[in-house]
């Protein structure tokens, strides 16, 4: 009990709960099928992006001009919605990847309900076996699955993004828990996700061909923009 007071205390919020709420309470409001995801996920704890996420993400699609998006992680479809709205302008598409059976029936609803089913192309399987076998190049990468396997898949994701690309990474601080070293708590030791993500962070930022900057949003977003050819 006491272990798991201590863990308690070692989580934070990201940004001022108040200052979210403001900040949520800017966001045009959702309605309908949108709404009714959102509602759905919070009653099903179902970790989808935050609604000013959300709206992050359909702001960098639009100012990136973006045509060819790659997500990783769908869920039911919410983040991939904002991405493919984001690239309509362009005549974009979203290409997405998620490994849950019942995720991807219940994604392929909400785009068909939603009116978005041509923009997006679902891959079904483990981004780990399915991004080796991609070989175009993507304008944005969003990065939203299994937080342990970020690093294995560090190199695919370097090698699908085209040069001045931008890739987006969410979670990355994780509650806080990412800021924590080892032995700052009495007892506690780095849980292993955290330390694979910690170790993909050192990897964003390491890396000659990144420029990254993490952004308080959500739960954390890491914002990758890839060097070369003329756009460094
Ligand atoms: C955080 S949720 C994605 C939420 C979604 N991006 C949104 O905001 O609406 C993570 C999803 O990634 C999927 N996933 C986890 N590991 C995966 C993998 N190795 N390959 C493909 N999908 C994976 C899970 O099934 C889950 O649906």
């Amino acid at each position: 009990m006491a272990r798991l007071l201590r863990v308690k205390e070692y989580l934070m919020d990201i940004t001022n709960p108040q200052v979210q709420e403001y900040i949520r309470n800017l966001l045009p409001v959702r309605q309908g099928i949108l709404a009714e995801m959102e509602r759905d996920a919070r009653e099903r704890k179902i970790p989808i992006v935050s609604p000013e996420t959300a709206m992050f993400l359909y702001i960098l699609m639009k100012t990136q001009r973006a045509g060819e998006v790659l997500e990783i992680g769908t869920a039911i479809g919410y983040s991939t919605y904002w991405l493919a709205r984001g690239v309509e302008d362009t005549g974009g598409r979203v290409t997405a990847i998620e490994i849950s059976p019942g995720n991807i029936a219940e994604a392929r609803e909400n785009w068909q309900r939603l009116g978005m089913k041509e923009r997006v192309e679902l891959i079904e399987g483990d981004a780990v076996e399915v991004l080796p076998t991609l070989d175009r190049e993507f304008d944005c990468i969003f990065l939203d699955a299994n937080k342990s396997r970020y690093p294995e898949l560090f190199s695919h994701c370097y090698r699908l993004l085209k040069p001045g690309g931008l890739w987006i990474t969410d979670n990355v601080l994780f509650q806080g828990q990412v800021v924590g070293k080892d032995g700052d708590e009495p007892g506690i030791k780095t849980r292993p996700l955290v330390a694979k993500l910690k170790e993909f962070i050192n990897m964003l930022t390491g890396h000659p061909g990144l420029e990254t900057v993490i952004v308080p949003v959500g739960d954390g977003m890491a914002l990758s923009y890839k060097r070369g050819e003329g756009n460094e």
